[in-house]
């Protein structure tokens, strides 16, 4: 019994964070492929490469980055992990 508990958090904590990492909660601001200026206000993102996506998102988080909106974006990455970053940012670049 103890078993499949463990098992069974393990398993839901895993599909969270896939969630977490899904461009799906950012379409609805930023485009569906990053094509937007997010609320009229941010900067186009579809275009930028990895490293820069990752470091404007972990610079949300910290503090250390964006403009007169970065309130928002904060709220958005608050929950995502470094690796859910790094997964986006990949993600992000990819876009065509
Ligand atoms: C509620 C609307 C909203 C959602 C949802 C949202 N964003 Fe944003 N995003 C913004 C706004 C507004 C800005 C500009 C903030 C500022 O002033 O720095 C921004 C800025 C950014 C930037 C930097 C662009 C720049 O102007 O420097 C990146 C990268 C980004 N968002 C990625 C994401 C990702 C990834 C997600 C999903 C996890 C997401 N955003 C979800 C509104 C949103």
């Amino acid at each position: 019994m103890k078993k499949f508990l463990l098992t069974s958090v393990l398993a839901a904590s895993t599909a969270c964070s896939m969630w977490a990492a899904s461009t799906a909660a950012c379409a609805g601001c930023h485009g569906a492929t990053f094509e937007k200026k997010a609320l009229g206000k941010s900067a186009v993102v579809k275009g930028w490469d990895a490293a820069k996506v990752e470091k404007a998102l972990v610079g949300y988080k910290d503090g250390s980055y964006g403009g007169a909106m970065k309130a928002v974006m904060k709220g958005q990455v608050a929950r995502l992990s470094p690796a859910d970053i790094k997964d986006l940012a990949k993600q992000i670049a990819a876009m065509k």
